[in-house]
């Protein structure tokens, strides 16, 4: 359950918009921030606070690439998988990416850190390839720069 003074801020937040569904989008970071992803818990609650059924709560949270519906590690990496990126390297950092955290597209590494996935176009064309790592945009990406960001979000957790 999300704590009492999460709750109460969120109900702030949303009673000052007319439509409470105006809310949702920011109402689901703030319950997958507290929880690490999505669960089914913080979609009840999410649909409880925004006067929504918990199946629209769904319909948005699978909608939305950066709303995760399982447990993800505590970097999630996005890897531009589009056409400027394409041209520009995305293979050879794909498969990297892949090969450096031991891992899968879609899986977490073991130690709970690291989440590989891929998304479209982030915007960051002129510096491709790029990916983003919790939101935040890397361009230019090779392998020693990918492993100096690597080194220094380990050295952070
Ligand atoms: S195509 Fe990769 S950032 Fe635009």
């Amino acid at each position: 359950m999300i704590p009492a003074e999460l709750k109460q801020s969120l109900k702030e937040h949303i009673d000052r918009v007319e439509h409470p569904q105006e809310m949702a989008v920011d109402v689901i970071f703030a319950i997958q921030d507290f929880y690490g992803y999505m669960t089914d818990e913080g979609v009840q609650e999410a649909a409880d606070l925004l006067n929504m059924s918990a199946l629209e709560i769904e319909q948005l949270a699978t909608f939305y690439t950066f709303v995760y519906r399982e447990p993800v590690g505590k970097y999630v990496i996005h890897v531009c998988d589009s056409v400027v990126c394409w041209m520009n390297g995305y293979e050879t950092v794909w498969e990297y990416l892949c090969r450096k955290l031991d891992i899968e597209p879609g899986d977490t590494t073991s130690d709970g850190l690291f989440t590989l996935l891929k998304v479209c176009c982030i915007g960051y064309c002129d510096r491709s390839p790029a990916m983003l790592i919790n939101r935040k945009a890397y361009g230019h990406l090779t392998a020693e720069k990918i492993d100096e960001i690597l080194e220094h979000l380990r050295s952070e957790a």
